[in-house]
């Protein structure tokens, strides 16, 4: 039997989303928001491309939580980008309103489901997510790591002009200024990158993935990135329909590993079909531990204000 995929909000990230899980032709697609018209709209828009690009997913729109039942897998990515002068805590709190009511019925409906989740700030919706939800760890899992580690990917092959395939890293820790991205272990082509760039060049590249999100709303000006966040959830998706066993830096509820207890931290993780099937334990110098400890107690702060 094919598969069920929700996506909740179909704006940027979660229309993309859906395109890309529908080209995939594994799963059927079930795309939520609360605009009336908006979801089925961009739905039959996109199984009409079925027949063009070749996949036979069935793709629905929908305002209600019923044509999600029984969903294997949904991905939340409803919530208000930051607008000018909000403040975090005012977008905490309108995102958490929205992260949990969705959760409810999500969890009403797909009892079963393992949770993705997208909207910012990411590893503190992750967070409410798996308070709400009452599942297992295993099954609530942030999307930030493959983005942020992506993005550093990117910048490190056009500095170096290699493919960006040969270009293996990890980015770990929250989401937001204060990621962690293990430069010691990246390689490019299995070279460390220590021997082929200058500390102060790998610097700048740590900085600008630091702020690779902010690069791109201050080109767009209306809205955020889409096409990276949405390959990025593509790819978990892959991960856990496939069975595929890889290695993925994903916001994971932590209980001790990395010195973390009781928060959702990037860290790498093994994707299944169960969902995390392993957190992966780097061995870290007292540097990077530190670095992951500062990340941590910033995530700490904004779960805080949440009062969950
Ligand atoms: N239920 C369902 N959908 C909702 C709800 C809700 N309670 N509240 C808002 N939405 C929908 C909006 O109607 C909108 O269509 O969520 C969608 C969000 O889409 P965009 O504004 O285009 O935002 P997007 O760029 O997709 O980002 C979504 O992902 O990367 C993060 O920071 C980003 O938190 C943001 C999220």
């Amino acid at each position: 039997m094919r598969r069920k995929i929700t996506v909740v909000g179909a704006g940027n990230v979660g229309a993309t989303t859906a395109q890309r899980i529908a080209e995939k032709g594994y799963a059927d697609v079930v795309l939520v928001d609360i605009v009336e018209g908006l979801p089925q709209g961009k739905a039959l828009d996109m199984l009409q491309a079925g027949p063009i690009v070749g996949y036979d997913s069935g793709v629905v729109g929908t305002n209600g939580y019923e044509e999600t039942a029984g969903s294997d897998i949904v991905v939340i990515t409803s919530g208000v980008p930051r607008k000018p002068g909000m403040s975090r805590d005012d977008l905490v709190n309108t995102n958490m309103g929205i992260v949990k009511a969705v959760t409810e019925q999500v969890v009403k409906y797909s009892p079963d489901c393992i949770i993705i989740t997208v909207t910012n700030p990411l590893d503190a919706m992750t967070q409410l997510a798996f308070k709400t939800s009452g599942f297992p760890k295993a099954r609530v899992i942030g999307m930030a790591g493959v983005l942020d580690t992506a993005r550093f990917r990117a910048f490190l092959a056009m500095e170096l002009g290699v493919s960006v395939g040969d270009i293996s890293a990890y980015v770990l820790g929250g989401h937001g200024d204060t990621m962690v991205p293990l430069t010691r272990l990246t390689t490019a082509g299995g070279i460390p990158i220590a021997q082929l760039l200058s500390q102060e060049r790998i610097e700048a590249i740590v900085q600008r993935t630091r702020k690779g999100g902010e690069e791109i709303v201050s080109y767009l000006k209306t809205g955020s990135a889409f096409y990276a966040p949405s390959a990025a959830v593509a790819q978990m998706i892959d991960a856990i329909v496939l069975d595929k066993k890889q290695i993925l830096p994903c916001a994971v509820y932590l209980e001790g590993e990395y010195g973390i207890n009781g928060l959702f931290v990037g860290v790498p993780v093994k994707l299944g079909v169960r969902g995390i099937e392993e957190i992966i334990k780097i061995e870290l110098t007292p540097e990077e531990q530190a670095a992951l400890h500062r990340s941590a107690d910033a995530v700490r702060e904004l779960v805080q204000l949440m009062h969950i």
